[in-house]
């Protein structure tokens, strides 16, 4: 199964219900957009009338001055009306796309923060934010002007055209618009092409955001292997394809507006030959025929501008379709039909016959686990790498999920246990330590969000870290990755402890965290951890001996199955993986001792 995120067909923008619960949220705003635009468009029809009543006075010699400003007066009054109706329908239609735009983008967020670990492996951050960025920007163009396009073509289109065949002439009309109508045709067969490649278009550019965004995450690798012609060559032909792509799309874009500006000069040739021709033979006044050649130029921007909003809509259509498939995405880890009514979670766990495959995986990462530590204990797990330690915990967390009846907690199945209780009372500290860039406090508060300073700095003290602290010029206030401010790697562990520590869980999970910190340092920890939490239990991985001597109960873990479990001692005699680890540590500190 591939859970990538994709373009099906297009099933039309308006016929999401999706959309429809906006429109519906917003009725009011459009309504009002609407009838400011249909203002707007009465008004605009009205001008060709009285130009050409003026000329037809003029030409039978009835014009004076009385009626000079009378015209005056009702042109400048539809002057003022467009004027305000452009400035509402601007407010209303636009505005209102924007408020949209505002919503969706809020959706996507809240629901990309419910998607499992899986999904963020399917789908890089780099193509997630070309959806969030590109594609919410398509869908925001129907909404605002594609809408007011829509809104106005027909509005526009209808009263010109009503105006022509009931105040002129029906056969003048029919002589004038056919011509046109080759527009709307055209425009319907090359909407579809386009809408293929501005799809196409999208992707590319998905692609090369992934691309960018993972190159530069990995900036220090590419330069320590050298390999920056590579990387640029690389980007180079992913701007291309984007490039190419763009040119496709922007070949057929304009083929379309030229033409429609030949079929309207078109048109505007064949009402002037039949017009003139009718105006000669006094079926229609001079007035009539000015009119009338208004008219048809006022009929070429619904003409173009249905090409315009058919772009629009097929475009918006591509990309809701990607928006939508974020949306709609299930979350797949979230709390069980047969939730447990338990509201404190207490520490004690037990794994039975506990098999694990990671989703579309074939491998075998955990074989039959099984183990047991009360609350209050401290469980070492130690093992070569690879051998499934980090998998084992993240399954603690729900990161990925096991199946029924494999994993209690406090007597509970794991999946029946409320997912925030559950995670609220864990306090991990991953492998890869991120830490945001903020504050060192905020990063340390960042599980409690109470600010309060005296429980950061125990916590930090607790990790061994406030010394290094307090020695950066800001102090706690120092910004982690900001102005040069690096932090190495044993501080960035450091700091992820006193993160967990802070929360003072129920459950406390180390993996691999004192790695990077020389073995005082980890001593002074470990003396820290075993006063500080009495009562509680403690996870622990570790590649070192040292890190996990005095745990109520060791697991060594190879290839995913546990070989031998027990205290220190009873492991040392066992004389298994345990053991030869052992010897081989003695014996690197006694050669570094030498040293
Ligand atoms: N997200 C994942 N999707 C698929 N396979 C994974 C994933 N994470 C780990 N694995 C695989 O699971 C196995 C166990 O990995 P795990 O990270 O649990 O090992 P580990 O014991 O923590 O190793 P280390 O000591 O290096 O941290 C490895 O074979 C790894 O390739
Ligand atoms: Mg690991």
């Amino acid at each position: 199964m591939n859970n990538k995120i994709k373009s099906k067909k297009t099933t039309g923008f308006m016929k999401s219900n999706y959309i429809r619960a906006f429109l519906k949220k917003y009725k009011f705003n459009y309504l009002l957009g609407v009838i400011s635009l249909i203002v707007v468009d009465i008004a605009q029809t009205r001008v060709p009338i009285i130009v050409g009543s003026v000329i037809d006075q003029i030409e039978s010699k009835n014009f004076h001055m009385t009626l000079i400003s009378s015209v005056i007066i009702k042109l400048v009054s539809i002057s003022i009306a467009i004027y305000i109706g452009r400035i509402a329908w601007r407010f209303f239609i636009f505005g209102t796309g924007r408020s949209i735009e505002k919503d969706i983008r809020n959706d996507m967020f809240l629901h990309l923060e419910k998607m499992s670990s899986r999904y963020f492996q399917d789908n890089t951050p780099g193509e997630i934010m070309a959806y969030m960025t590109n594609d919410l920007e398509a869908v925001r163009m129907v909404l605002g002007p594609g809408i007011l396009f829509l809104i106005d073509v027909l509005a526009m289109g209808t009263i010109t055209l009503y105006s022509m065949i009931v105040q002129i002439d029906p056969l003048l009309t029919l002589a004038g618009v056919v011509p046109l109508l080759l527009i709307a045709v055209s425009v319907r067969i090359m909407g579809r092409e386009n809408r293929k490649r501005f799809r196409n278009k999208q992707e590319a550019f998905a692609e090369l955001s992934k691309f960018v965004q993972e190159q530069l995450t990995g900036i220090k690798v590419i330069k320590s292997f050298v390999q920056e012609e590579k990387t640029i060559d690389a980007f180079e032909r992913n701007v291309k394809r984007t490039y190419e792509k763009n040119m496709h799309l922007i070949k057929i874009q304009s083929l379309m507006h030229p033409f429609m500006q030949f079929i309207s000069g078109l048109a505007l040739a064949v009402a002037i030959g039949y017009g003139g021709y009718i105006t000669i033979k006094q079926r229609i006044t001079l007035g009539d025929f000015t009119a009338f050649i208004q008219y048809l130029s006022m009929l070429v921007w619904p003409m173009v501008a249905t090409g315009m909003t058919i772009n629009i809509f097929a475009s918006g259509a591509a990309s809701l379709e990607r928006v939508e498939s974020i949306l709609n995405e299930p979350v797949e880890i979230k709390d069980s039909e047969n939730l447990s009514n338990i509201d404190t979670l207490l520490g004690s766990i037990e794994v039975k016959n506990l098999n694990y495959k990671y989703p579309n995986t074939e491998n075998q990462v955990l074989k039959n686990i099984n183990f047991k530590i009360e609350k209050g204990q401290t469980l070492g797990i130690i093992g070569r790498t690879g051998s499934g330690k980090t998998t084992l915990v993240t399954l603690l967390l729900r990161l990925f999920d096991v199946d029924k009846n494999t994993v209690f907690i406090n007597g509970e199945d794991l999946l029946n246990i409320p997912l925030k209780l559950l995670r609220e009372n864990i306090g991990y500290v991953p492998q890869d330590n991120f830490l945001f860039s903020d504050t060192i406090k905020n990063n340390i508060d960042f599980g409690v969000r109470k600010g309060e300073m005296d429980k950061i700095i125990e916590a930090a003290k607790d990790s061994v870290v406030h010394e290094n602290i307090i020695d950066f010029k800001d102090g706690y206030e120092t910004v982690v990755g900001e102005r040069g401010v690096v932090l190495s790697g044993g501080q960035k562990q450091r700091i992820s402890i006193a993160r967990a520590l802070i929360k003072n869980p129920e459950i406390l999970i180390l993996d691999d965290s004192v790695s990077a910190v020389d073995t005082d340092t980890e001593e002074k920890i470990l003396k820290h951890l075993n006063e500080k939490r009495k009562g509680k239990t403690n996870i622990i991985i570790a590649h070192r001996i040292s890190t996990i001597q005095n745990s109520d109960k060791i697991i060594v873990l190879d290839d995913g199955k546990i070989v031998e479990s027990g205290t220190h001692k009873e492991l040392v005699h066992k004389k298994g993986l345990y053991h030869s680890i052992y010897e081989k540590q003695l014996l690197e500190k006694m050669l570094e001792e030498q040293k």
